[in-house]
């Protein structure tokens, strides 16, 4: 939802801050925009559109400190003039969050005088922090925030002060520290390569960021000490490769995911037996591919360990009443660890008395904060805003929570071999033509039953995200119930189809849809069905799929079913219009 980074120190700021958002645009592409203090002046350069549109203006330029921002619109269309930074008077600042009550500031702002050029909520912070403003950067900010609802990540500049001043509450900020300058941004993964160490600021913290060094304070500018970690990210992790799209670098990432996760999990295993003692229920919570993957972890809760379980949207249960106790456990599963409405599903869960568990990809994130436990998910920075390898090793910890609740063997648990196996099908599954099709018709239905509709859900979501093209996943005996009326010969129906005792059901199903001049596709291990439908569907044919791991299988190749299918309509996959990685706002 909007990428922030401020730089002060002895390299030059402006090199710094383009790279970082370069590194931090798939948190927003609507534009981009800097400021660099030069001469004693700030100076702000910010245009609608890719990060790449700062270059020209920031050609020759040097500067010790800067901040930039690279925006996911919310409040105010994609502009030029709602283009963060904003300034009034002596401050300039970015902003990453929502302000809720900003109309109210606004018009007491206007009543004193205030001009706003910018339809954001952010300009008011600037204008609120302008109006506080008198030689003391910190002070001003502390002020300001106190009349802010919402969330926010601030990082603010005043002519003529050399620092940076952060604040957070609900959006995160890393502090960085590198070799000969101090950084802050919104994630870590951006300053792999830049600082060995980094610290998280908590909900409430302020910090300045100087060219000689950082300094943290509590919500009640008391200064304190947030512990200095090492910075996972790899370095490397946030380059393509040689691959055309981060999408596809991903997706071929996912057999490394599963294994890793799978390792991860042997290590966590006794502090998540201890976190689940006790426990008789599971919800799963989440949002889009993050809830699809909690679909699956209620099938293999309910199938492997005969435990009742539940799998719900985050944004659905934090706004419910939830029947929760200790006994429960609301495992959280999120690839960023920010997302606003599982954060705050897992905050409901928590002050309702149940456990939380975080299925996440960020050790460091907010999720990790509030979670009893933490399942740890392998996958690496994830670039594409369309999750790949991050669902596969959603997947693989789902799974060996599973055997974990049954009592079983959770070392392996059947998993071995199988990387190599979605690695042959990222390899090689042919789903070229089938990517034509879709790519020209006028709507994809995927259909499934069990572990096979969950997948459909997310087949569906990765191919309307990426492609635009409108699609709906769907139980497979649904079909008749309604969704029958809408096949005719512009439309695509993809059975996905792994379980051999639903064969004749699957025939059926299939049938029907060929009865009625639909174009129909399977993408299945099942001999049975390529047989029976040979040049009466396309059929993607997939090695075993072995029963509760069929997922891991099906998903690479739904996923790059999606990215073929955009990338024949020419689109960028890794950055659909309209979306961003985080959401870190309602
Ligand atoms: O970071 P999270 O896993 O919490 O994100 C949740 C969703 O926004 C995310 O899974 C989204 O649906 C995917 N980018 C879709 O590919």
């Amino acid at each position: 939802m909007c990428g922030i980074i401020g730089y002060a120190g002895e390299k030059n700021a402006v090199e710094i801050v383009y790279r970082g958002l370069i590194n931090l645009e798939y948190r927003g592409y609507d534009s981009a925009g800097a400021a660099f203090g030069i001469n004693g002046r700030t100076v702000v350069f910010k245009r609608q559109g890719r990060v790449e549109k700062l270059k020209p203006l920031l050609e020759g330029l040097a500067s010790g400190i800067g901040i930039g921002h690279t925006r996911w619109a919310t409040h105010g269309s994609p502009s030029d003039i709602n283009a963060h930074p904003h300034t009034s008077g002596k401050i300039t600042l970015v902003h990453n969050g929502i302000i809720e009550n900003y109309s109210e500031l606004k018009a007491e702002l206007e009543k004193g005088g205030a001009v706003f050029k910018s339809q954001t909520d952010s300009e008011v912070i600037a204008a609120l922090m302008s109006v506080y403003y008198c030689g003391d950067i910190l002070g001003a900010l502390y002020k300001t925030v106190k009349r802010l609802k919402g969330s926010y990540a601030i990082m603010a500049v005043a002519e003529g002060e050399n620092v940076i001043a952060a604040a957070r509450h609900k959006s995160p900020v890393v502090i960085g520290y590198g070799n000969g300058g101090y950084y802050c941004a919104s994630d870590e993964p951006v300053l792999s390569g830049e600082c060995g160490e980094v610290s998280f600021l908590k909900d409430g913290d302020f910090a300045l960021i100087k060219p000689d060094g950082v300094r943290i304070f509590d919500g009640e500018l008391r200064e304190t000490e947030r512990k200095k970690q090492k910075n996972l990210a790899q370095a490397g992790s946030l380059e393509l490769g040689g691959f055309a799209h981060y999408m596809l670098k991903e997706l071929r990432q996912s057999p490394a995911a599963v294994k890793n996760t799978v390792t991860a999990f042997a290590e966590a295993e006794d502090k998540i037996r201890g976190a689940l003692s006790g426990v008789n229920r599971i919800i799963f919570i989440g949002c889009g591919t993050a809830y699809h993957a909690g679909l699956i972890g209620k099938i293999y809760v309910e199938d492997i360990a005969r435990m009742p379980a539940e799998a719900e949207t985050a944004g659905e249960f934090r706004y419910k009443n939830p029947i929760v106790n200790k006994n429960t456990a609301v495992v959280a599963v999120s690839q960023s660890g920010e997302t606003a409405d599982t954060l705050e599903g897992a905050r409901l869960a928590k002050s309702l008395g149940a456990r939380v568990i975080a299925v996440t990809n960020a050790p460091y994130s907010q999720l990790t904060r509030i979670a009893d436990t933490v399942v740890p998910v392998c996958a690496g920075a994830e670039i594409c805003v369309a999750a790949t390898k991050s669902y596969t090793g959603q997947i693989a910890a789902l799974y060996m929570l599973a055997l974990l609740l049954a009592g079983k063997n959770a070392e392996g648990g059947g998993l071995s071999g199988l990387p190599e196996i979605c690695k042959n099908v990222a390899d090689g599954a042919d789903v070229y033509a089938l990517s034509r099709l879709c790519a020209f018709s006028k709507g994809v239905y995927f259909l499934g039953r069990g572990l096979d509709y969950a997948v459909a859900l997310e087949a569906s979501l990765k191919l309307k995200e990426v492609s635009y093209i409108p699609s709906e996943g769907y139980p497979a005996g649904e079909l008749k119930h309604g969704t029958l009326a809408l096949i005719d010969n512009a439309t695509v129906s993809v059975f996905i189809a792994t379980d051999k005792s639903l064969t004749d059901k699957y025939k059926n199903s299939v049938e029907q849809v060929i009865s009625r001049g639909g174009i129909a596709a399977i993408i299945t291990d099942i001999d049975e069905l390529e047989t029976a439908f040979k040049g009466r569907a396309h059929i993607i044919k997939l090695p075993c799929c072995r029963g509760h791991l069929s997922p891991l299988v099906t998903a690479t190749a739904v996923q790059l079913l999606a990215y073929e299918t955009a990338v024949s309509l020419g689109l960028n996959p890794d950055k659909p219009r309209n979306l961003a990685k985080s959401v870190t706002v309602e």
